[in-house]
């Protein structure tokens, strides 16, 4: 077999998300059904009749225009529909990447595009967002890890796993930097949507600089991960070769998907998706954080700006997948290890869920910690 960096958080995931007990692991919210998307027995019988063609490649018209209505002067010219944000970011690399050049990427971080550019025979160069700064923008280490030799710098904003939004000026630096060496700027902005104090949608770095390509998807903010809908924002040629990629790898998303996709991106349905989440993000994190306050000093937090997930650093002295593989076994609950994202002896824990079976989920946490102090 190829030499390969696996993912090795969804590795962990996809083994065991849906066999636990409790599965506190994801980061979106607890997902919303068909139902909601389709109340109303019309529209059920006008899906019935849908005929499984093999829908437009890029994505239907419908969807890619009402995308293009969430990112100013973007028309459905710069829209490529993809099965999740994982192939939008999969696939913005391949275009913009060719093995031998650098990439910086933002850490902590979804490492998807940090193992997914080394599998391209990229070199990965990263900056950091700094735990003791409340996780903002080291804008020196930013500046140290882009180079000459960069071709793209990868941000995750509202961040995973820390739910730190960038400020204005931490936006301006990520720019002023990519400008210096004319490198593309590849953002993640999957949880945008997603804050928990305002109802402000985090903005994106589209229309910040022209090499922009704004990667976002139906599963975090809307709260429909199943859909497997994602999306590139980008420039028209840039967005077509892409699409070349997208038809070696999907050739295009589900027809159901893209007709739910588009109910989905209706105005109002948006916004009543929106709500929904937010619902679940704000009545989650005061049960989780008066879960961990229990704790005493056992955990620390720079509580998340947005997300469904929180990030507490934790002082007992057991390696974070250790923990997470006992806390399977023994416990059947499965939270995101800290070294997951090169960060022990944290765990990425989600509280965006219902909450009888969050505070269920916290409880076989507690019970593994205890059983580790005895
Ligand atoms: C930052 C980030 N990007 C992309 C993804 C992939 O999401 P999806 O393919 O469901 O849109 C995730 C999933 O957790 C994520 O956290």
């Amino acid at each position: 077999m190829s030499n390969f960096q696996p993912f090795v958080m969804e590795r962990l995931m996809s083994k065991w998300e849906n066999l636990v007990d409790y599965n506190l692991s994801e980061s979106g919210v607890h997902p919303a059904t068909v139902r909601d998307l389709i109340p109303d027995p019309d529209q059920i019988e006008r899906l019935l009749s849908t005929e499984f063609v093999y829908p437009q490649a890029n994505g239907i018209p419908e969807l890619r225009e009402r995308i293009a209505a969430l990112y100013p002067n973007a028309t459905s010219a710069h829209v490529l529909v993809t099965v999740g944000c994982i192939e939008a970011n999969l696939i913005s690399l391949q275009t913009l990447l060719e093995p031998g050049d650098e990439i910086a990427v933002m850490a902590p971080n979804y490492l998807q595009i940090w193992g997914a550019a080394q599998n391209l025979g990229v070199s990965v160069r990263t900056f950091d967002l700094s735990s003791d700064q409340g996780w903002a923008l080291d804008v020196d280490s930013l500046n140290r890890a882009v180079t000459d030799q960069t071709k793209v710098i990868a941000v995750c904003n509202p961040n995973n796993p820390t739910g730190h939004i960038m400020s204005s000026s931490e936006m301006d630096a990520v720019v002023a930097a990519a400008d210096r060496v004319g490198a593309w700027l590849l953002a993640d902005e999957v949880y945008s949507g997603t804050e928990r104090l305002t109802d402000e949608k985090t903005p994106s770095f589209w229309s910040r600089y022209d090499k922009v390509l704004a990667n976002n998807s139906l599963s975090k903010a809307y709260g429909l991960p199943g859909l497997r809908v994602g999306w590139i924002v980008g420039p028209p040629d840039v967005i077509d070769a892409a699409w070349a990629r997208h038809e070696y790898t999907t050739i295009a998303i589900a027809t159901l998907s893209n007709q739910l996709a588009a109910i989905a991106l209706e105005p109002d349905m948006q916004q009543k998706l929106l709500k929904r989440t937010r619902d679940y993000i704000r009545r989650g994190y005061p049960i989780f954080e008066e879960w961990m306050r229990s704790h005493g000093d056992l955990f620390s937090i720079v509580p998340p700006d947005a997300s469904a997930i929180a990030f507490p650093r934790y002082t007992v002295d057991v390696n974070s997948t250790t923990f997470v593989e006992q806390l399977i076994k023994e416990k059947s609950a499965l939270v995101a290890p800290g070294d997951h994202f090169n960060l022990d002896h944290h765990l990425r824990i989600s509280f965006g869920l219902q909450p009888d079976y969050l505070r269920g989920g916290l409880e076989r946490i507690h019970a593994m910690f205890e059983d580790l102090a005895n």
